[in-house]
């Protein structure tokens, strides 16, 4: 039994070693170090943010401004949105370790979602932006809101729990 462990245990393989790259997590996509991605995701996180809240005024006071506002952050959101997901789709397919793993690849899909509702957000208001805020633009707006935290929080899951991204250790 002892031979057969010792045998089992000689068939045994790295991942890490029989990946080459798979430690490699460091951004490409930045600035003297920095992360474009990191620094352009709180464009679209507070813009979604705006979006609801000026959803949630114009519910309360009727006041066309706040539904103008709220078709601005929508646009806005979603732009910034797709522009931040660039940088992001950039490191998740230029860098080995990143590429290599599941999390990041769930982190697209979550983002992609969000994506579809900022967009569906902004298109419904397009013909009629007051109309359009009770009650879809405003279910949009805050299931966007649901999905941006989630989004932000798995970005933040990424970095800090699994250091991608980051630079290496001297
Ligand atoms: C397909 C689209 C996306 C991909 C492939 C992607 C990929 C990544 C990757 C690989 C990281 C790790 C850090 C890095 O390497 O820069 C990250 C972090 C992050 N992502 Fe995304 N991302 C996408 C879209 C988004 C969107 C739309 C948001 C939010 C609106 C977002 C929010 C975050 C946050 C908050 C972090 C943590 C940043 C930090 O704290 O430093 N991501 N993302």
């Amino acid at each position: 039994m002892a031979t057969n462990a010792t045998q089992d245990e000689d068939k045994l393989v790295d991942p890490i070693t029989e990946r080459p790259g798979f430690d490699e997590t460091e951004s490409r996509i930045a600035i003297s170090g920095h992360p474009i991605h990191a620094m352009s995701v709180a464009f679209p996180i507070a813009l979604t943010f705006c979006a609801f809240g000026a959803d949630l005024l114009y519910w309360w006071t009727g006041d066309a401004f706040w539904a103008r506002a709220a078709i601005w952050a929508a646009g806005t959101g979603f732009g910034f949105g797709m522009l931040a997901a660039f940088s992001g789709t950039a490191e998740l397919l230029l860098v080995s370790g990143i590429r290599a793993r599941a999390a990041p690849w769930t982190h697209a899909i979550i983002a992609v979602t969000l994506l579809a509702l900022l967009g569906a957000s902004w298109a419904h208001r397009l013909y009629g932006y007051e109309e359009a805020v009770l009650p879809y633009g405003i279910l949009l707006s805050g299931l966007s809101l649901v999905m941006v935290g989630f989004t932000g929080w798995h970005g933040g899951k990424l970095v800090f729990d699994y250091r991608l991204g980051t630079a290496k250790g001297s």
